[in-house]
């Protein structure tokens, strides 16, 4: 019922206008209105030939910040904008934004999620109205809006939280966003509401968001501290004067960037038991060797056991401050050697600070004492077991014939037996 009145509603609106073009200087037909579109669309129960709705709620629209804004559905639905015929063809153009957004739509051309469209017929990529929305936009300062800084992690989870999605859309990295959430960054923004606690769009940007791989992207290998620095201003200085931030500044693939030890999505309180027993590790992938003697003493041994009360490679270089020791900033270097070992050992003396805490007893130039020490211990030890293994064979051997004769002794005690029965 409704669907007929409508569609003659249309019908003399159309009749009308030709009859209005009558005279020559209004020769262009009036372009549609909101209520014309809404004549149909309004009508909750419009549906497609295939039977998908097409219907929009007016309310809705009338809500968002073009609804309210005064923005026409033909202003978006360009291709209509000229129409005076209806009912208009099936298929249109999908909605334009570049009329008036033209600096965000040159932004998302070069990112990622349009270079996967375009390059790779990937449609999986996120498109405007992934992340706004199409007829509900809301300026992103509103709670309730999609690009919400605490509700962003829901609109780029709808993706790259869906492991469906995922491998629909060909996602290498798979799922970060669970890890995310438990993120010491996620639990500020879900748990604490922190608005100044980083969300998606601070790593990634909102349109230009590039693949780590580009060197423009804010996640490419040496853009990575700056992105961090962003908030982290006090420890990003820090990390650029010492021997990893140099090194990486100067293009080294080796040295460790922030996510080489705090990890991406996952990063965690840094001053947690279990993190602080795992970054021990993670220096130990790129210092192996320091890692191995490290290991052998008496720090090493403890935490290796999973506790954290004694020295971690961090408590005696630092963190972010880390030098060479020759370099006299560093906290190993001769002048400050026992300050570092002061901050737990409270009565280290200079002679203290002598201990080495990467001895190494295969190395006679670093160690000759250690060197000596552990040949002797080890010829002590090869002695002993040579003399006392020596000594055990030959009681073995005695043992055995002792043994022998003593069962042939009674052996021939038995055939004697055996005769006198
Ligand atoms: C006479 C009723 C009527 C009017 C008026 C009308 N539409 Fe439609 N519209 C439809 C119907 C029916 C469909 C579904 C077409 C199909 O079967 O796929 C549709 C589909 C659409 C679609 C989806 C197209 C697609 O490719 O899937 C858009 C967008 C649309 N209309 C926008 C508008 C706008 C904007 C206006 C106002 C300028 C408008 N319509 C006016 C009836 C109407
Ligand atoms: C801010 C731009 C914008 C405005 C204004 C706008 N639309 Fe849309 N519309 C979209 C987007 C985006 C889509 C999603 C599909 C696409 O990209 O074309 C869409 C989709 C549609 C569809 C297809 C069904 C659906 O919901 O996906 C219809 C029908 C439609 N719009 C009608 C209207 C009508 C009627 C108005 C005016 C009351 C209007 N639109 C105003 C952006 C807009
Ligand atoms: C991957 C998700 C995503 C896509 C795709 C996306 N946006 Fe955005 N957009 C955002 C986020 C996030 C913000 C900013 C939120 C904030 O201000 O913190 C934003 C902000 C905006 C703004 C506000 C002003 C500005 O530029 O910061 C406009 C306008 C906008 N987007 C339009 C568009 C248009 C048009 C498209 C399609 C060409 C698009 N967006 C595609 C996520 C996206
Ligand atoms: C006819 C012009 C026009 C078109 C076309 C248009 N917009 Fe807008 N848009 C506006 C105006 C005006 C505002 C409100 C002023 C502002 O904050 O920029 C706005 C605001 C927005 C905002 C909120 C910005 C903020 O402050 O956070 C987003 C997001 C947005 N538009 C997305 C889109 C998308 C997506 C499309 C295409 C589907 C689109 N717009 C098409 C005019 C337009
Ligand atoms: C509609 C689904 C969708 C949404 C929403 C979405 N993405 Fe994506 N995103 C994809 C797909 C699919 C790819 C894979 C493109 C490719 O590699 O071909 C991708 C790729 C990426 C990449 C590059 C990784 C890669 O594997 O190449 C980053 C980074 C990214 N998205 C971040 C975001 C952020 C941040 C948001 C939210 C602001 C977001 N995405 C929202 C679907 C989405
Ligand atoms: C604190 C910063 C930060 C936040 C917040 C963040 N990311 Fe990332 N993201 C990164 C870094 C750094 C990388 C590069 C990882 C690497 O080098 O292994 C990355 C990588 C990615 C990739 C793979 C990129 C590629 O090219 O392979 C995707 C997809 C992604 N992030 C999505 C997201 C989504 C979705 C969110 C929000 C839930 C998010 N990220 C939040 C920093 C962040
Ligand atoms: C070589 C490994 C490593 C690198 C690279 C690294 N960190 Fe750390 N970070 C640590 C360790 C270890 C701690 C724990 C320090 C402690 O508890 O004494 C830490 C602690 C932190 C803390 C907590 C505050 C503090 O100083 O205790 C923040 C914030 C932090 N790092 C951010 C960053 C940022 C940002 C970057 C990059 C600019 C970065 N880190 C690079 C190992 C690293
Ligand atoms: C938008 C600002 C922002 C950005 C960007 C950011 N962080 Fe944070 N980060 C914070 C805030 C705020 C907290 C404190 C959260 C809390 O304590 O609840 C935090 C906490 C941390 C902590 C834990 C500190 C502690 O006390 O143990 C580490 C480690 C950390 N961030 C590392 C990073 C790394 C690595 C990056 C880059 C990949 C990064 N952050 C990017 C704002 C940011
Ligand atoms: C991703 C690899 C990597 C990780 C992880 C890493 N480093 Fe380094 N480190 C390097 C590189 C590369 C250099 C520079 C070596 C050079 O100058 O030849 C370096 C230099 C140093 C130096 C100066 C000594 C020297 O040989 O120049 C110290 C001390 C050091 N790192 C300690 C640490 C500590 C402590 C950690 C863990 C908290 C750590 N590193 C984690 C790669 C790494
Ligand atoms: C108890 C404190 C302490 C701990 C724990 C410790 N170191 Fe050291 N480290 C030192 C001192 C002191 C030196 C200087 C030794 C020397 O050559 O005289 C040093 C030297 C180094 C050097 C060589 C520096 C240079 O300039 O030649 C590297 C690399 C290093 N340590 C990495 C590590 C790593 C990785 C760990 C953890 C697996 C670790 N250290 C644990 C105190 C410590
Ligand atoms: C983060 C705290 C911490 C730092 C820094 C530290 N140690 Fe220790 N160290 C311990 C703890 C705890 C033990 C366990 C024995 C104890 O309670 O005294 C220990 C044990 C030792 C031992 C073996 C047991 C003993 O007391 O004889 C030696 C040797 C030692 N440390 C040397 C050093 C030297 C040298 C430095 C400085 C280069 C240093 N330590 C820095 C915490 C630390």
């Amino acid at each position: 019922m409704i669907r007929a009145f409508t569609l003659c509603c249309v019908l003399i609106l159309t009749l009308v206008g030709p009859a209005a073009a009558g005279t020559p200087p209004q020769a262009a037909p009036k372009p549609p209105t909101n209520d014309d579109c809404l004549a149909c669309h309004g009508d909750a129960g419009a549906v497609r030939g295939d039977g998908r709705s097409v219907a929009v709620k007016p309310e809705v629209f009338g809500a968002s910040i073009h609804g309210a804004g005064g923005v026409a559905c033909i202003d978006c639905h360009a291709d209509l904008a000229k129409a005076a015929e209806f009912p208009h063809p099936e298929k249109l153009a999908p909605a334009q934004c570049a009329s008036c957004h033209d600096t965000a739509v040159a932004a998302y051309d070069t990112g990622v999620h349009a270079q996967a469209r375009r390059t790779s017929g990937n449609l999986t990529a996120a498109t405007c109205a992934d992340c706004h929305g199409s007829h509900d936009i809301k300026p992103s300062a509103d709670p309730d809006s999609r690009t919400h800084h605490l509700r962003l992690i829901e609109t780029c989870g709808r993706c790259h939280g869906n492991e469906e999605i995922i491998k629909r859309g060909k996602i290498a990295i798979g799922n970060v966003v669970d890890l995310f959430r438990d993120s010491i960054h996620g639990k500020a923004l879900i748990k604490s509401g922190l608005s100044v606690a980083p969300t998606c769009s601070d790593c990634h940007g909102n349109h230009d968001i590039r693949r780590k791989s580009d060197p423009t992207s804010r996640v490419f290998r040496k853009s990575i501290p700056d992105t961090c620095s962003k908030c982290h201003t006090g420890v990003g200085r820090l990390y650029w004067e010492s021997v990893h931030g140099t090194q990486v500044a100067k293009g080294s693939p080796l040295a460790p960037v922030c996510t080489s030890c705090h990890t991406a999505h996952d990063i965690r309180r840094s001053d947690v038991e279990g993190w602080k027993l795992e970054v021990i590790k993670e220096c130990g992938t790129c210092h192996e060797q320091s890692l191995n003697t490290y290991r052998d003493t008496f720090h090493g041994q403890v935490t290796a056991l999973g506790y954290s009360r004694v020295a971690s490679c961090a408590d005696c270089h630092g963190s972010h401050h880390i030098f060479p020791k020759a370099d006299a900033r560093s906290t190993v270097a001769p002048a400050n050697v026992v300050t570092t070992c002061k901050k737990c050992h409270f009565g280290a003396t200079a002679s203290f600070a002598k201990y080495d805490p990467h001895g190494d007893p295969e190395n006679h130039a670093r160690n000759p004492f250690l060197f000596y020490t552990s040949k002797f211990m080890k010829m002590l030890l090869f002695g002993v077991f040579a003399f006392f293994g020596i000594h055990t064979g030959l009681w073995f051997a005695r043992g055995m014939q002792v043994k022998t004769a003593g069962r042939m002794r009674r052996r021939k005690g038995q055939d004697s037996g055996e005769d006198g029965e």
